[in-house]
């Protein structure tokens, strides 16, 4: 079976429940992504609930004072998040006549998404093969592969986001997508992975070779 099989299998018995996954509306999916960027899932699933429920559209977003959108980020910190929000909800509103977009280079565009950003809304939303690379993308990777290349470096970020890239499913790039991403952080964990109840233990170059602790190689910035 391949990879994303693989994967996709996994995750059909063991996907997390959230909310965001629930629906296609990019602007949604787009509001859970930017808050989970430097946030664990279970401090932002109640930020990700009041957004929802007090700027149901891309247009109630754009429309809002920005002390409003200030006071609802209060406590997840980067606020420089929230400023770009606004920003690119008044984009969506003058540029797409409040539609949100979903296509990664229409999204790309917008402030505040980059590359991650822009390939989850637009493979969860209309299923665009582009496949995400964050943190729980190269430790799965690292590891199964064995690739020791430093991930800050520009060279490290090509080599990965190209391996990213030959292993999405093209039929479910979206599934694929969060499949990987909840495959590293509830089994190849940064600390105490779950190698025993692994699907890859048994083609894992780290575990082989006894280098999940040093994998992905990370050197400071
Ligand atoms: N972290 C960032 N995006 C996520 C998502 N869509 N699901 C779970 N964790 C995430």
């Amino acid at each position: 079976m391949s990879f994303s099989s693989k994967l996709i299998q996994w995750y059909a018995q063991n996907a997390r429940e959230l909310p965001w996954r629930q629906t296609s509306d990019p602007y949604i999916i787009w509001l859970s992504e930017i808050i989970l960027q430097q946030t664990r899932v279970e401090q932002g699933l109640p930020y990700f609930q009041t957004f929802v429920t007090q700027l149901p559209t891309v247009s109630d977003f754009a429309d809002a004072p920005e002390d409003f959108i200030l006071r609802l980020w209060q406590g997840l910190g980067y606020y420089s998040r929230a400023r770009n929000m606004h920003k690119a909800a008044k984009a969506v509103m003058h540029d797409y006549s409040g539609r949100f977009p979903t296509s990664y280079h229409e999204l790309i565009q917008l402030p505040g998404i980059g590359s991650y950003t822009a390939s989850a809304i637009a493979s969860f939303s209309s299923n665009e093969v582009r496949a995400v690379v964050d943190g729980n993308v190269y430790r799965v990777l690292s590891r199964v592969f064995g690739i020791d290349t430093d991930i800050n470096s520009g060279a490290g970020k090509k080599q990965f986001q190209e391996l990213a890239d030959s292993l999405i499913s093209e039929k479910e790039p979206g599934l694929y997508n969060q499949a990987i991403m909840d495959f590293g952080a509830t089994v190849c964990k940064p600390k105490q992975p779950l190698c025993a109840n692994c699907i890859f233990v048994h083609e894992c170059d780290a575990f082989a070779t006894g280098r999940i602790a040093l994998l992905p190689k990370k050197i400071k910035k």
